[in-house]
């Protein structure tokens, strides 16, 4: 009996905060990202398919000009979770993000939950986007060049459709989206600086595109095409549910506001900058969202939308907007680039944090002697998503990353309720407003009935890969874990150091 209880109180050990602190000030990581930089990467991982393709898939299957709406419900949503990791991230300024959060607030088991399940926002998402990225660049030299690349390398030999896998004849491998994985890689290799310079450079051009889409098409809109504003439900489709179902799948353009904490040892001054890079970025892309969703459905009636490209497309019917054209079709593949470099910027970070605590092989958590970069992770992250992206249906996976975030939403918001309990004088610069009984119950109820409303087999195959993570846990983790180790804290503080000079040697 005292053997079991020991197994539960080793699944529940909890990581000290002050040694989590202590491990993120002594970081051999560079320290140069600023609060621009933060809300950059914010908006570098935000904007991407989620406005270039889902705006108008939802509008025209779920809302109509209700899309609006749907936007402004989807931002509530994000915006309930944003104040949690804002609050948890100033106080916890380490890389391991909704891992971290979790490891110090519920337990060695719940973090290595949370830190698995990150796997599927982060390697998964950036495999879905990659793909994406592929269609988009297939699509830009048509249009541009009148050049129609061959299927054969540039898709996926294995597509999934109705619940069934098959085999495409005419379709090998999906070069495009290996290429941009490999450029992308190499570039995170390189170093923090390099990344956030690339991503910069992509977030400009990717807004600037939009605010060109924004005033440029404004002068197109007729009031006519937002009347009826909700459309009147029609075969499960449009009214008021239509406009919950339309949040609900426009809810994955607001993923990625989280990336930000992922860079919290990277940033010069976390504990203030944690939430301007968070919460800037959210509103700024929520402003932006709202805005292109009321220019969109007031120049293209809802039903008129075309599915595939419809911010550009919906410019068609109008002269003289080629050019427009062209500039939207390169703002969405810079838009996707940054969403790609964010992801596998981030999921290098966690898999280092878990490495630091034991839960994964020491290699994971060894920095580059020049670059200070995740080497090791940060490579293997970028070839998982070379083979996941080239050969295999991302898309069955799509739908996996948006319950993968809700479920870390969903443990950050916990984490907030747990740690106001648990360490209620710890200096929190930013605080949840309203105090912990108001927005985080609500955020993580809400995340969890977003769960409940992905599907049955969305469920499942979380339920499975979960599994699959406690197997790889009782395997490895559970036996190596040195979480509650600091809690004898000068030998934890000796080893940190020893850790330290052997990484600068
Ligand atoms: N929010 C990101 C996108 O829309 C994941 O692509």
């Amino acid at each position: 009996m005292a053997t079991f209880r020991d197994f539960l109180r080793r699944l529940g050990r909890r990581k000290n905060i002050d040694a989590l602190v202590q491990q993120s000030a002594t970081s051999e990581m560079k320290k140069i990202l600023g609060p621009v930089d933060l809300v950059f990467i914010g908006i570098g991982c935000i904007i991407g398919t989620g406005i270039f393709v889902l705006t108008g898939v939802a509008a025209k299957q779920n809302a109509g000009p209700g899309i609006v709406l749907s936007f402004i419900i989807a931002a509530v949503v994000s915006a309930l979770s944003a104040f949690s990791y804002s609050e948890l991230a100033c106080m916890v300024p380490i890389s391991g993000s909704a891992y971290s959060y979790a490891v110090a607030t519920m337990g060695e088991l719940m973090g290595w939950i949370v830190g698995w399940d990150l796997l599927l926002e982060y390697l998964v998402g950036a495999s879905t986007v990659a793909v994406g990225w592929s269609s988009y660049m297939v699509a830009f030299f048509k249009d541009v060049f009148d050049v129609t690349l061959d299927t054969k390398t540039t898709e996926s030999p294995i597509v999934y459709s109705n619940g069934n896998f098959s085999i495409q004849k005419d379709a090998y491998i999906n070069i495009p989206a290996i290429l941009s994985v490999v450029v992308i890689t190499a570039v995170l290799l390189l170093g923090i600086r390099e990344s956030a310079m690339v991503n910069n450079v992509l977030v400009v051009v990717k807004v600037v595109i939009i605010l060109i889409f924004i005033f440029g098409a404004a002068r197109f809109v007729d009031t006519k095409n937002y009347k009826p504003f909700v459309p009147a439900r029609v075969e499960g489709k449009y009214g008021v549910s239509g406009v919950i179902k339309g949040a609900q799948r426009v809810f994955f353009a607001y993923i990625g506001f989280d990336a930000v904490s992922t860079a919290a040892q990277e940033a010069k001054n976390p504990q203030r900058d944690m939430p301007i890079g968070i919460l800037v970025s959210l509103f700024v892309c929520t402003v932006l969202y709202i805005a292109v969703s009321v220019v969109l459905t007031g120049i293209v009636p809802y039903y008129a939308i075309d599915e595939k490209a419809p911010i550009a497309n919906a410019l068609l019917g109008f002269s003289g907007t080629k050019w427009m054209r062209i500039c939207i079709s390169v703002g969405a593949m810079a838009g996707l680039t940054s969403v790609i470099l964010i992801l596998l910027l981030s999921q290098p970070r966690i898999l280092m944090t878990m490495a630091n605590d034991g839960l994964l092989p020491p290699v994971f958590a060894r920095l580059h002697p020049r670059f200070k970069t995740p080497f090791y992770p940060t490579l293997l992250c970028g070839s998982l998503c070379v083979v996941l992206s080239g050969f295999l249906p991302v898309d069955f996976l799509g739908d996996m990353t948006s319950v993968g975030t809700l479920l870390a939403f969903f443990t950050v918001n916990v984490g907030v309720i747990v740690l106001r309990y648990t360490d209620p004088h710890r200096k929190r610069i930013f605080k949840v407003p309203f105090g912990q009984y108001v927005f985080p119950p609500l955020g993580a109820i809400i995340s969890i009935t977003l769960i409940g409303f992905s599907g049955a087999d969305t469920i499942y195959r979380l339920l499975g890969w979960l599994g699959l993570g406690l197997i790889i846990y009782f395997c490895y983790g559970f036996r190596h874990s040195k979480i509650g180790d600091e809690d004898n804290v000068e030998d934890y503080y000796a080893e940190q150091e020893n850790k330290n000079e052997f990484s600068s040697s």
